[in-house]
């Protein structure tokens, strides 16, 4: 059950970390790793990245810039999830990709993925309008509560069973722009 936190908005940011899960230069690294990886496996193909707003941001930010191969952007949006909406695996697209990906190699690059339940139902989105190939690269893997099973082609870190925050990941919209991944004081996963 997640507490309702209210820290002091006085204070720097960091007040409110009780503990760094992931520091800034361990993600750096991780990130570069990945872009490396990944332009291996597409020089010559031109993929689209594509990415969910918001949390996604930051790591696009640093992921592309790590990749040295062709690449193109895209982004979509999808309405912030409910807990009923979570439990139905259901998100609504709220702003749709601008490209068509019909024939083209698609990487969908995610911050987190927990349930796999908003992953799964997007990947099936993205399926139906035919790319050449579709595959996934997440920073922070939740494995323990997955409900559905996803391949996953590039993999950063497990991430443990508390509800952490930074480097894109919010607690009702805060703490996004942290350069590292911490333990919010006093909140729990639900
Ligand atoms: P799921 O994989 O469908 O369960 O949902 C993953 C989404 O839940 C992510 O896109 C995040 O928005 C959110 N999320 C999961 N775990 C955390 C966390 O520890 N901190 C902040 N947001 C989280
Ligand atoms: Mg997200």
């Amino acid at each position: 059950m997640t507490r309702e936190y209210q820290g002091d908005p006085t204070m720097p940011v960091h007040a409110d970390i009780s503990e760094v899960l992931f520091t800034e230069a361990e993600i750096q690294a991780k990130v570069k790793e990945l872009g490396r990886q990944i332009s291996e496996d597409y020089r010559g193909k031109t993929p689209i990245v594509v990415g969910v707003l918001k949390g996604v941001l930051f790591l696009l930010s640093d992921l592309l810039r790590s990749i040295d191969c062709q690449v193109e952007l895209d982004v979509l949006a999808v309405s912030s999830y409910s807990p009923e909406t979570r439990n139905q695996g259901y998100v609504r697209i709220i702003k749709d990709l601008e490209m068509p990906i019909q024939g083209r190699h698609v990487l969908f690059v995610e911050d987190v993925i927990d349930t796999g339940l908003t992953l799964n139902f997007l990947l099936n989105s993205l399926r139906t309008r035919e790319p050449a190939s579709l595959e996934v690269c997440v920073l922070f893997d939740r494995r323990s509560r997955r409900l559905i099973d996803i391949p996953l082609k590039y993999r950063g870190f497990e991430l443990p069973e508390r509800f952490v925050v930074g480097y894109g990941l919010d607690y009702r919209e805060k703490y996004r722009h942290l350069p590292y991944v911490g333990v919010l004081k006093a909140v729990a996963l639900d």
